[in-house]
Formats: structure tokens, C-alpha cells, sequence
């Protein structure tokens, strides 16, 4: 093909200012916006990321990077490869090898894309398990969804994420995840591939991870390349989930890309673009329609706060793009309530709509119960005398909040869910003692995984008729016998 015009000017950048990877140049007049930037030798080694009147804002990929050398326009939008091999990789900020393994196949997608429009979207129904009984049970999550994990540093955010990639092993229809973890220390990193891998989480999963010492181009590009790999599952009809571990480093890391370019701050020195910048990549979280594949992408951003204030600016930003927040307390954890769950301020806008059908029978009534209980309590504090009836759901509350709690990495099918809400309703636990009901649950659970029992099999397809009740109830009483013998 003959060379046109704007091939036969090779543009030319020179750096004008380079410091910790990012860089202002001069020259190269008709760059794109994310169009990669390449050397003499055709290597791409940064991409730009802005404009000022005078200069292209680029980000370096290698901060080594000799700021004399010249740099010229790669006239590609920047993408990432993505393919089915991606499972049990672990990628780099910039969707390179950070395993030392070599790609196979794959075709490149851009990381910034436009969100799929209305129209191209179905609805948000199916459910999402995640085997953590308070959010399952409470703040039930879909497919499509995008749901804030937010908290206090050490709260217990990192390990909902990953319980939730974890117990995606126990689904049917199989789910695709991606881990990105943005600014976390590299043993943190590390941590995360081992239980991923010795859970057999890593066959499903992809990492994408840009540690605390990574280049700012990583950082920033991190979350956009793990959601352009999520996307490829999407896109073909497949169900994929992506945990942003977290946005808030995400955000800071932007936060010093813009102050070194010298761009205006904003509230608490954030750049005004920040709430667009998250806004465009949360919204590519979509169920898509029957047309369109039906494949879904469910975002999960994970976010800090500091003494737990939700109002910062970050943060209150990330409320109002998802769907919903799960709240982590400290002074939950430091009551040893884990995970540290605060149910009052949790919300899950999709609610029931996305829970499967004998789980919202069971657990539809437990919010009620709990705030039921938290009134009487303070009335217990005043009053002595307690009527038979409140002490009844003083206990039933009690019982429930305990059963909430979870050791971390034991995550749940749903069906067992059920059966173990199931059991509080119809008053197995009643006459046991306080220090009896966790050894109940975890002693329930092993016989139910022993072996697949007939009503777990009915409730799993759905059924929770009458029958499977009566035949859940032989298998409870039967349980509760033994139970009391031993
Ligand atoms: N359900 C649980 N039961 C017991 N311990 C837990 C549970 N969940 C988390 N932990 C422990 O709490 C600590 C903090 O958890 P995690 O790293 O998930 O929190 P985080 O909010 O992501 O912290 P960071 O601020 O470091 O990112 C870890 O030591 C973890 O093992
Ligand atoms: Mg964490």
C-alpha cells in the first residue's frame, strides 16, 4: 500500500520533562487520546494519557526510561491480549507476563471502551454466589452487578473478594475471574496467587496485578486491562466476575499522576476526572441481552476509607456508581464479628430479585429478626422485667447474627445456606446452648457434604415444595438426634 500523507511525516517527540514514568513531550501534533507511544525501533514503551496546550501527557511503561531518547507515535490505541488461555495466568499492570509463561493465542482488545448501551443490556437476575452467608443470605449479589466492598484498612475487604473467586469453583455454569490488584505490597500479591491456587481457584481466574513499587502506567492501566479480559468472557456469551483490590490506591495513584503533570486538583487534590475515570470503567459491568450472548460481567471494586468515613470524597464518588456497598466496621471485627459486616448501612440494590427462590423463603424474614432484636436490646437495657416472647426473639436474633459469622476461605453453596436457615426457623437450635450452635452448623455441614443428599439435590434445582421440606426435616431430626447423643 502506498504510504499517505501522514505516514510519509514521521512525527517526532522530544521529552520535555520526565519524572517517576511520567513524561510531557513536545511534538507529536496528532496523537491520540491512549494511542501507544513507540521508540526508534518500533518498541512501545509509553502511552498518552492527556494533552496540555503545549505538551502530550504521556505514561511511561519502564520508569528507566532514557528521557533524551526520541519517541514517535505507535498509532494504536492501547489493548491487551485476551483469549480463553488467560486462566491461571498472572498478568502485569500492562496485561504482560508477570509469571515468566509465554502467550499462546489470543486477539487484542482496547482497555478504555465505551460501556455496553441499554439497549444491548438484559436484566440483572441471576445470582452471583458467593458462599459468604452474609452477603448471600442479606445483600445478594447478580450477575452484571456492581457491588462496593468498603471499610478501614485490615477490615477483611481483600478476603471477601478473593471467597468470592474462591467459591466460584462450586458453581454450575462457570464464572471467569479476574483478581486485579492495584498498589498492594508484592508479598500481599503473592498471598493471593498461593490460596487462589491451592484452592484450584487459579484454573478460572486470571491476575492482574500492579504492586505499590510498579510504574504509574501500571497502575493506572491495571483495573482497565483486567476489565478488558473480563469483557472477552462477556462478549462470548460467558459469565465473568472482577474484584478491583482497591480503588482507592487506583485513585491515589492517579491522584500523584495529575499532580505531577501539573493538573488542576480538586476536592482533597483529586483531579475532577476521577469520578468519570471510575465511572466509565464500573459501567462496563453489565448483564448483556439474550442477543447479544447473555454473558455478564460482575464488578466487585473494593475501596478504603480512613476511621470509617464513607463521606470522603473517593469513596461517596463509588457509592453512587454501584449498585450497592457492603460495609465493613472495625469495631465489628474487634467484637470478633467476622466478616465484619455492617448490616444496617449494606445495601444491595437488586435485593431478592437475584437470589435463587428457596434461599429469599428462608432469609427473607432474618433483616426483621435482627432489627427486631437490636431494639429489644436497648430496651433490655432499661427495663429488667423481659416478657417470655421478647426473650424468644432476643435468642432468635442472637442465634442468627452467630450463624452470620464465617470463618474465612469456608464458603457455602447455597443450598446449604438454605438448609442451615432453614434449621433456625424451624427451631432446631432452640434448646441448644450458646457454645453449641457453631459445633451444630459445622457438624450439619460435614454430614450434608458427606453425601448428596436427595433434598439438597431438590433445593439446588429449585424445588422446595412441601416434600423437600418434610424430607429435610427427617434428615434435621435425625441429625439433631445423634447430634445430642455424642
Ligand atoms: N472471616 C474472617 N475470619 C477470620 N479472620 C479474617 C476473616 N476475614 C479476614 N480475616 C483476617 O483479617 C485480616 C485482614 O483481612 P484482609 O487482608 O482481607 O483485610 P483488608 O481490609 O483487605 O486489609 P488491607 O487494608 O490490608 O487491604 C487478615 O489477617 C485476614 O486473615
Ligand atoms: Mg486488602
Amino acid at each position: 500500500m502506498p504510504p499517505t500523507k501522514n505516514d510519509a511525516i514521521k512525527e517526532v517527540g522530544r521529552i520535555e520533562r520526565f519524572f517517576g514514568g511520567i513524561a510531557l513531550i513536545r511534538g507529536l501534533p496528532r496523537v491520540a487520546l491512549h494511542e501507544i507511544l513507540i521508540t526508534e525501533d518500533g518498541q512501545p514503551c509509553g502511552v498518552a494519557v492527556g494533552f496540555s496546550e503545549r505538551h502530550v501527557e504521556a505514561l511511561f511503561f519502564d520508569e528507566r526510561f532514557d528521557p533524551l531518547t526520541p519517541v514517535y507515535r505507535g498509532r494504536q490505541i492501547i489493548s491487551t491480549r485476551v483469549s480463553d488461555d488467560h486462566d491461571g495466568r498472572v498478568l502485569d499492570g500492562l496485561g504482560r507476563s508477570r509469571d515468566g509463561l509465554p502467550f499462546v493465542s489470543g486477539e487484542f482488545r482496547p482497555l478504555f471502551r465505551t460501556a455496553p448501551p441499554i439497549i444491548d443490556r438484559g436484566r440483572v437476575e441471576r445470582p452471583l454466589i458467593t458462599g459468604v452467608k452474609i452477603i448471600d443470605s442479606l445483600l445478594p449479589l447478580g450477575r452484571g452487578q456492581r457491588e462496593l466492598l468498603i471499610g478501614d484498612r485490615r477490615v477483611g475487604k481483600s478476603t471477601i473478594g478473593l471467597d468470592a473467586i474462591l467459591h466460584q469453583r462450586e458453581s454450575d455454569n462457570p464464572v471467569h475471574c479476574v483478581y486485579v490488584s492495584i498498589g498492594n505490597k508484592t508479598r500481599h500479591l503473592e498471598d493471593a496467587v498461593r490460596l487462589l491456587r491451592e484452592n484450584g481457584a487459579l484454573n478460572y481466574t486470571t491476575v492482574v496485578a500492579a504492586t505499590a513499587d510498579d510504574p504509574y502506567a501500571a497502575l493506572y492501566l491495571a483495573p482497565f486491562v483486567g476489565c478488558a479480559i473480563a469483557e472477552h468472557y462477556r462478549d462470548n456469551g460467558g459469565d465473568a466476575l472482577v474484584v478491583y483490590d482497591d480503588l482507592s490506591k487506583h485513585a491515589k495513584a492517579y491522584r500523584d499522576i495529575s499532580l505531577l503533570l501539573e493538573r488542576a486538583p480538586g476536592r482533597e487534590t483529586y483531579p475532577a476526572d476521577i469520578f468519570s475515570l471510575h465511572a466509565t470503567l464500573l459501567e462496563r459491568a453489565a448483564q448483556m441481552s439474550a442477543e447479544k450472548g447473555g454473558g455478564s460481567l460482575t464488578a466487585l471494586p473494593l475501596i478504603e476509607t480512613e476511621e470509617g468515613d464513607m463521606t470522603s470524597y473517593v469513596p461517596t464518588n463509588l457509592i453512587s456508581i454501584t449498585d450497592g456497598q457492603i460495609y465493613l466496621e472495625r469495631s465489628l471485627r474487634e467484637k470478633g464479628f467476622m466478616p465484619a459486616v455492617n448490616i444496617g448501612l449494606s445495601v444491595s440494590r437488586l435485593g431478592a430479585q437475584v437470589q435463587p427462590r428457596p434461599l429469599t423463603e428462608v432469609t427473607g424474614g432474618l433483616r426483621i429478626e435482627l432489627a427486631q432484636q437490636r431494639e429489644l436490646q436497648k430496651l433490655t437495657e432499661l427495663e429488667s422485667s423481659v416478657s417470655e416472647e421478647a426473650k424468644k426473639k432476643l435468642a432468635r436474633g442472637g442465634l442468627i447474627l452467630e450463624l452470620l459469622k464465617q470463618e474465612q476461605h469456608e464458603t457455602l453453596r447455597w443450598e446449604e445456606e438454605v438448609v442451615l436457615f432453614y434449621a433456625v426457623h424451624e427451631g432446631y437450635f432452640d434448646d441448644l446452648p450458646k457454645e453449641d450452635w457453631r459445633r451444630f452448623e459445622r457438624l450439619l455441614l460435614d454430614v450434608l457434604r458427606q453425601e448428596d443428599h436427595a433434598a439438597l439435590v431438590a433445593i439446588r434445582q429449585g424445588d422446595f415444595s412441601a416434600a423437600v421440606k418434610k424430607k429435610l426435616g427427617t434428615l434435621l431430626t435425625s441429625f439433631k438426634d445423634e447430634f445430642e447423643t455424642v
